[in-house]
Formats: structure tokens, C-alpha cells, sequence
């Protein structure tokens, strides 16, 4: 209390003597020191400088920089008081300024399941955004893909809240050892077409288990910022959403950070924006600034409010941002070899082997003098969405760079971009193999929309002349294999069977090309696993309306639809092939019965019985036995990845606590954990055969 005083005197004496340098380094400083440093800032601002502080000042000229050069979005400080500017920059691939390291996107790093190596992601891309100046990172994407059709998939990890929480605050953590994280967006954005005005209504369960958890795992990560969806929400505008906001997001889970607009048209009214608990207006203030400050002066809007934005403001901003800032950051790591190696570790173990009849992969180089590499999008640099997530690097390794940089030296590659159908047919037939690079770009799913379709991949199927490119290229080489790039799902049921090999390969990133080389000639093993389900065929998907102004988010997507509907998926969630096999045996629980409080260890035995050396994910779900409320087959609620040599057994412990299996009563408002038999499956994928079953009960305390 003492030393709290003497801050807040001594912060009051040299504020009053005009000493602008107060900001000194708080990371890892005290919670205390940091509350008395802001209380005694904010006891010197103005209404007006405090407002000020409080909205985006972005001009015409900064924002053609912006789309053109990739400059920051800045939130003027205060120079009296030593307040820095806010800097923020997106976004989820990368920082969005030139010659940033283009990492994959989100959807294929949530393929990873490896959330250590998105820690590093989170950490390679702070870096990069504070060698340039920034310290907001606008990331990480994590909303839930409810529907692969959504325009900006590809940002996100998933389809699942448990697993988009697990990699999106490991993102977070490595993001703030350097500047801050802002999770995106809150909540229910996942249509493009009608992101501006859509009305997204949803039960409170189904908001509370499905499209929220994620979010609070960030908070517990302590992320410094989260931005408000375009969207509505039962009704409200997520910007002047109170229940989201203020409620839940600032009462409920003790989240000490600010809430930021999202960019164009978010905010529609002041006081409402205000009171709801917007506590940063963005890019300018459209509603905050000069209309917020007579709201006050009208009593419309309490200065109590004021404060508290401020406050938040104030806190993250002393926490993050040294007077030093840049000191010691060196921009040749920008795009620099130890980051775009870490964004080919990314990619490597990412890809998702989805198919491989007869071990066509990997190629042997012994034994194929030729290989036919098809396609365009094989001699493109495909990076994805050109919309906010747009990154551009300094180069990019393309499918047939990175296939030539494996096997140039040793065989025959020839290449056709198949728009000559029956010259790529005469190339693939006098080939030993063929590789065929087939997908989405950002003219077909993104931001924003550049398209018909408002950038939402309405069609799920591979362009027509690609379906015909497999159909005709396949019937004529054994050794078929099909890379795909996607956001999400693709629908693959016109030609699937026709294909040896598929490999799922995202946007994969600047050393993407070098990663499915390494893959198809077996110097990298597969590792990947899907994070959300491809389906067979369109009708086995909930309805998608990108032009609704309205739409209903029932309890059920993914793979908890898929279970719950009976339907057989085409690839399930959780799903992936390496070169080698696993087996798992002997599943057991450290307890049978564990209280509301408890936990318990899963344990699992997996074996390496191929001839190769990987990476195996490891996954653990639950389900539940005479719930007395509708509860999915099963939900995921752990994972692991573990390296395994040939031959090696590792036993794997996953932990599960009580806590985590509470569901929503809406009834009481609030969480219940059910006394009731629940049944733990392990595994490789969601698919049940894969599965190995035991169970525990809980009761009591
Ligand atoms: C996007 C955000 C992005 C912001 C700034 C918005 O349109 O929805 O994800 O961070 O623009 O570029």
C-alpha cells in the first residue's frame, strides 16, 4: 500500500512538472505498480485528451499506405503524459508489412495441433511487428468455422472451440512476450457475404459451449486486447453488444484488456457502443472523438465510463510498451532465415495426407526416372486471402520450385500448367508419376469479397476444369497424386476415387512448395490432421446464407453434427495419414470416480509399428451417459502430438478435469457438472472405430 502511494505521488509530482519519460518498461512489472501508474495518468487527462485516446486516427493518406505498402493503424498517445501511440497491424498469416515472414495460414497451423510450434508462430510474428514498429498484432483469428463455405476459413484453426482455444492462446503467449495479441472476432462471425449487417442468433448454451470457450482461453492467457465482430448477435450490433462485452467478457472472466472495433462501419452509435463496453473505436472516430465528448458534456455517458476504457487502455499500454520499445530488435530477422525455416517446420507438419492407396507416396527416386507436375496452381505463388490477412514476402516457394528442389537432380520433371487438357493427358502418361496442384486462390474465398459471391466459397467442389484435369490425368497414370489448396473442405466426390494420393496443403506459406516436395519424396513424414470435417457431398452440411440478414446457429456443426446425424464424413475431424502406422493400446483412466473438482490422467499407450520416424497427434474425447440435457456424441477435450522412432512405444497422459465437462444451464444461468457415467475415448481421429473406450463417473464434490 505504501510503496502504491509513493508511485502514485511520485507519478502526480513529475506529471505536474511536464515530465513526459513516466512510461517506463512494465512488462513484468507489479499489478500494483501497474494500477497506481494508470490511476495516477488518468487522474491527469482531460475529457478531451482522454477521448482522444480512445479512437483510431487514421487518414485518407495512411490509408492508401496501408492497402498499398502495409503501414499501421495508429491510436494517437498523449506526448504530455508520455502515452505512446497505439501501432497495430495485422494479422494471422504474418505481419502485413512488406517483406514480413508469410507463415501458413491459421487453418493449416490448427492441422499442426502442435500448439508449442504456434507458441513459436505467435512469437516469430511479434518479433517481426515490433522490429517494425508495431505493438498491437491484429491476431489471432479464432472463430469458429461453423460452415466451410465461410470466405475467411483459412484465418482460423478450426472447427472446434477446445482446439481453436488451445492454439489460439498458445498464439497469444508467444505473441506477448513482444507485443500485444488481439483475439478476433467476438463473436459469431463466420459468413463473409453479409459479415456487415447478418443478425446471428443463438441459443445461450449454444453461444456459452460453443462459440465463446475459446475466447475466455485467450483471456486466461491474458491476451491485452479482443475485437468486436461486424455481425450482430442476438440482436445487438457486437460492437454495442453488453452481454458479450461488458458481462461476459469484462465481468465474468476478469479480462483486464481493451475491446477494439472491428475496421469499417462496426460502431453505429455512440452511447451505445460506449456503455456496452467498446472501449477502442477503429480505424477513426466515427463515433467516439468529438460525439463522445458531448455525450458526456449531455449526460448521456458517464466519465466513469470514460475512465474504465481508459483505464484499460492505459494498463495494456504501460504493460506493453517500453520507452525503448524497438531497442534490441533487429529487422534483418524480418522475413529472415530463422523465421521462414520455422514457417517450413509449419507447413511440414501441417500438410494432412488424406489419402494414399498402395503407398503411391512417398516417391522412391530409385525408382521413378519421371515425374509430370500439372496444374497452375503448382507454378503459383499461392499465399491465400488478399484481404487484411494479406501478407507479401520477400519470396515464395512454389509446388514445382519446391518438387524440383527435391528430385531436379536425380529425375526427369516436366511441367504443364493443363490448360492444354490433351497435352497435359500425352505428359502424364509418358511420365513414372504425376503430381497434380489443384485448388482455391484469393479470387475464390477471402475477405471482403471480390467475387459474386462476396468472398464466401458458396461451391465446395474444385473448379470444373480441375475435376476434368483428374478425371482425364488420373485414368491414364497409376501414380496419382492430387495436392489440393484451400481455405477448408473440399468437395471431392466427382473425382476422389480416381486420385492414388491426396494431400491437403492449405495456402501453406512462402516455403510451402519446399514443404510438399519434402513430403512427396518422403523426407518429410506427414504429420498433419484435419481440424474440421470434409464432408462428401453438400447436403451433408448445415444451411449457409451469405446474403440472410438473419441466421440461426443451432448447437450443432462439425463433426458434433456429423455424430449426432449419423452421417459418414468423407475425412473425418482429427483425421490424417502418415508413412509409417500406429497402434494404441491400453487406455487407462487414474481414477474411476473423481469430485466436481477433480481431475484425472488419461493414459495411453502408442506404438510406432511402421518404418518411419513421426509425429503422431494423439486425441482425447468425451461423451456423456444419461445427461439429462441433449449432449453431443462426443466433444474433443484434449490432444497431444508425440514423436515416435520405429519400433518406439511412448505412453501419453492427457488430463481432464471436472470442470471442463460442465454444460450451460440456461435455465440457472449458469455452469453444471453433471454426476453422471462419462466415456473417454483415445485415439487417432473423431472417427468412433478408431477409438478405444473407458469410463469414470463423477459425484460429489
Ligand atoms: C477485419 C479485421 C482486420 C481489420 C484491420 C477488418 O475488416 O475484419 O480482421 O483486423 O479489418 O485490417
Amino acid at each position: 500500500m505504501v510503496r502504491r502511494n509513493l508511485w502514485l505521488i511520485g507519478a502526480l509530482i513529475l506529471g505536474m512538472i511536464g515530465f513526459s519519460g513516466i512510461v517506463m518498461s512494465q512488462l513484468g512489472a507489479k499489478d500494483d505498480d501497474l494500477e497506481a501508474k494508470v490511476e495516477a495518468v488518468l487522474s491527469q487527462l482531460s475529457l478531451e485528451e482522454k477521448v482522444e485516446l480512445m479512437a483510431g486516427k487514421t487518414t485518407l493518406k495512411n490509408y492508401l499506405e496501408e492497402l498499398f505498402k502495409g503501414t499501421l493503424w495508429q491510436v494517437p498517445g498523449n506526448p504530455r503524459l508520455g502515452i505512446s501511440p497505439l501501432k497495430c497491424i495485422d494479422g494471422p498469416r504474418g505481419v502485413g508489412i512488406k517483406g514480413s515472414t508469410a507463415f501458413p495460414v491459421g487453418m493449416l497451423r490448427g492441422a499442426t495441433w502442435d500448439k508449442d510450434l504456434e507458441q513459436k508462430v505467435g512469437e516469430a510474428m511479434g518479433y517481426e511487428a515490433r522490429a517494425q514498429g508495431a505493438n498491437v498484432l491484429l491476431a489471432p483469428c479464432i472463430n469458429v468455422l461453423r460452415h466451410p463455405s465461410w470466405g475467411r476459413a483459412q484465418e482460423t484453426y478450426g472447427e472446434d472451440p477446445y482446439h481453436l482455444g488451445i492454439m489460439g492462446s498458445s498464439f497469444v503467449q508467444g505473441v506477448q512476450k513482444h507485443v500485444m495479441a488481439c483475439a478476433k472476432h467476438f463473436a459469431g462471425n463466420s459468413i463473409e457475404g453479409n459479415r456487415f449487417y447478418v443478425n446471428v442468433k443463438m441459443d445461450e448454451r449454444t453461444l456459452r459451449e460453443i462459440y465463446l470457450p475459446h475466447f475466455k482461453m485467450c483471456v486466461e492467457a491474458g491476451v491485452a486486447s479482443v475485437m468486436s465482430a461486424y455481425n450482430d448477435l442476438n440482436g445487438y450490433l457486437c460492437a454495442h453488444n453488453k452481454h458479450l462485452l461488458t458481462d461476459i467478457l469484462k465481468n465474468e472472466w476478469g479480462f483486464k484488456g481493451f475491446v477494439i472495433s472491428d475496421w469499417l462501419n462496426a460502431v453505429e452509435d455512440t452511447v451505445s457502443a460506449i456503455n456496452a463496453g467498446l472501449d477502442l473505436e477503429m480505424p477513426n472516430p466515427a463515433h467516439y472523438g468529438k460525439k463522445l465528448v458531448k455525450a458526456v458534456q449531455e449526460g448521456l455517458v458517464s466519465e466513469k465510463s470514460i475512465d474504465e476504457a481508459v483505464r484499460r487502455l492505459l494498463r495494456m499500454n504501460f504493460k506493453f510498451i517500453t520507452p525503448d520499445f524497438q531497442a534490441g530488435y533487429d529487422k534483418s530477422k524480418v522475413g529472415g532465415k530463422e523465421h521462414t525455416q520455422l514457417a517450413l517446420e509449419v507447413a511440414r507438419k501441417g500438410i494432412v495426407l488424406l489419402k494414399n492407396d498402395n503407398s503411391t507416396l512417398p516417391l522412391n527416386l530409385e525408382k521413378i526416372k519421371s515425374l509430370a507436375v500439372i496444374g497452375k496452381l503448382a507454378d503459383t505463388k499461392n499465399l491465400g486471402d488478399k484481404g487484411s490477412s494479406n501478407v507479401v514476402p520477400s519470396y515464395v516457394i512454389t509446388p514445382l520450385q519446391g518438387i524440383k528442389n527435391q528430385a531436379e537432380w536425380k529425375i526427369k520433371i516436366y511441367y504443364s500448367d493443363g490448360v492444354n487438357l490433351e497435352g497435359a493427358v500425352r505428359l502424364a502418361k509418358n511420365a513414372d508419376a504425376v503430381v497434380l496442384v489443384v485448388g482455391m486462390t484469393w479470387k475464390d474465398e477471402g475477405e471482403g469479397g471480390y467475387s459474386f459471391f462476396r468472398g464466401d466459397r458458396l461451391d465446395l467442389h474444385l473448379h470444373k476444369q480441375d475435376e476434368n484435369l483428374i478425371n482425364r490425368v488420373c485414368a491414364v497414370n497409376q501414380r496419382c497424386i492430387v495436392v489440393l489448396e484451400a481455405g477448408s473442405a473440399v468437395l471431392m466426390e466427382n473425382w476422389e476415387d480416381k486420385a492414388s494420393a491426396i494431400l491437403m496443403a492449405f495456402y501453406p506459406g512462402m516455403e510451402g512448395g519446399n514443404a510438399i516436395g519434402e513430403i512427396i519424396f518422403g523426407k518429410t513424414n506427414p504429420s498433419g490432421k484435419l481440424p474440421i470435417v470434409f464432408p462428401r457431398s453438400q447436403d451433408q452440411l448445415p444451411p449457409f446464407d451469405n446474403r440472410a440478414k438473419e441466421v440461426v446457429y443451432e448447437y450443432y456443426h462439425g463433426y458434433r453434427w456429423f455424430d449426432k446425424k449419423g452421417l459418414e464424413p468423407l475425412y473425418p475431424f482429427g483425421y490424417g495419414l502418415s508413412y509409417t502406422n500406429y497402434r494404441y493400446d491400453n487406455l487407462r483412466l487414474s481414477a474411476e470416480r473423481i469430485g466436481k473438482a477433480g481431475k484425472l490422467i488419461a493414459k495411453v499407450d502408442v506404438f510406432n509399428i511402421g518404418k518411419m520416424a513421426g509425429e503422431e497427434v494423439v486425441e482425447l474425447y468425451v461423451g456423456y451417459k444419461g445427461s439429462k440435457v441433449d449432449r453431443p456424441v462426443k466433444d474433443l477435450k484434449g490432444f497431444t502430438k508425440v514423436s515416435l522412432a520405429p519400433g518406439e512405444t511412448k505412453t501419453v497422459s492427457l488430463e481432464l478435469s471436472a470442470q471442463d465437462l460442465a454444460y450451460w444451464n440456461s435455465e440457472k444461468s449458469s455452469w453444471e457438472i453433471e454426476e453422471i457415467e462419462y466415456i473417454v475415448y483415445v485415439g487417432p481421429s473423431s472417427r468412433q472405430e478408431d477409438l478405444l473406450k473407458a469410463s469414470f463417473r463423477i459425484s460429489g464434490k
